[in-house]
């Protein structure tokens, strides 16, 4: 990982325009300031998936096509606190049907901690934790030929590029069967005014969740970024729909970075980019799915429009 980490933030920092990956922002503090951004009344996110889980439930049971007889698994890939599934988790065991929760997670820690509050929650729930990369749960998990419901939730997909996304697409398949469904929660396409503000919040939560990859490669690499020379500067266009954060040079200035053994210089106004956070339409789920196997089965909204939770369906 560490190395991995170094080669990724040299390749980065040496490229033109420069680049650092938001799959890095995940330390513990990284993860503690995403739950502060989870919260903010800019970040609509959250509160447009939980409206669908809480108000659409059953629309979401019946797109699955799910009996309270016959067998399944719901697997959710980057589980986190489980909030959200939680009300779909809830009706389906009030209603009887018969189905196995695997959360997987990176964090041990937030499997034990979920695992926890469910049998507290849900006493009847059977809980299968995975802590891992999701790849390798979801291969040691097809051995079971069982119906599959995988929920990729928080349109943390949107964090891909389109190709990368559609790849990504393309292998959960790899390790499903036919009729095997993906629940694919994405943000969706909307005005400058809603998206932008989720991503420069008025009290400079992202901002700060940003610089704290700067904070990381000086704490773990020995880098001397000065974060006050530094700034965070989020753009988006409904026209592209993607809304990209940059952190820019505030000067010119250059950058040591003791385990890489370089320096990196930066002009005044220069930008990092940090990450991106794609909004989508149909068309665009169209298209990623396109040369996948799957199909797209049901697509159910929140009150406002905000927010989509897309079936898609294995071949
Ligand atoms: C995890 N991911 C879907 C978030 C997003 O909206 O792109 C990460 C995030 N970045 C800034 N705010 C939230």
């Amino acid at each position: 990982m560490n190395k991995t980490f170094k080669n990724e933030v040299h390749e980065g920092l040496s490229s033109n325009p420069k680049t650092l990956s938001s799959k890095y922002f995940y330390d513990k503090k990284g993860d503690a300031i995403f739950v502060e951004i989870m919260n903010l009344p800019e970040y609509y996110l959250t509160r447009s998936e939980l409206d669908i889980f809480q108000n659409k439930t059953h629309k979401l049971i019946e797109a699955f096509g799910v009996h309270p007889d016959s067998y399944f698994e719901i697997i959710e890939l980057g589980a986190g606190d489980g909030t959200k599934t939680k009300e779909l988790l809830k009706v389906l065991d009030q209603e009887n049907y018969n189905f196995d929760y695997f959360p997987i997670d990176i964090s041990s820690n937030a499997l034990e901690l979920l695992k926890q509050d469910l049998k507290v929650e849900i006493p009847n729930l059977n809980v299968e934790i995975q802590q891992g990369d999701y790849f390798e749960v979801l291969t040691s998990l097809s051995d079971s030929k069982k119906p599959k419901v995988v929920l990729f939730l928080g349109s943390n997909i949107g964090n891909m590029y389109d190709e990368m996304a559609s790849k990504f697409i393309y292998s959960l398949g790899a390790n499903l069967q036919a009729g095997d469904q993906i629940l694919l929660g994405v943000d969706l396409i909307k005005p400058k005014e809603i998206v932008l503000p989720a991503y420069n919040d008025s009290q400079g939560i992202t901002a700060k969740f940003n610089m704290n990859l700067l904070d990381r490669i000086n704490n773990e690499l020995g880098g001397d970024f000065n974060l006050n020379h530094f700034e965070h500067q989020p753009e988006y266009t409904e026209k592209e729909g993607i809304a990209r954060s940059f952190i820019v040079s505030m000067t010119n200035q250059t950058v040591k970075i003791e385990a890489l053994g370089q320096s990196y210089t930066f002009s005044k106004g220069e930008k990092i980019q940090m990450e991106i956070s794609r909004k989508y339409n149909d068309q665009l789920i169209g298209k990623i799915i396109e040369n996948t196997d799957f199909i797209l089965h049901e697509k159910v909204l929140d009150s406002k429009e905000y927010f989509a939770n897309y079936i898609l369906k294995r071949n």
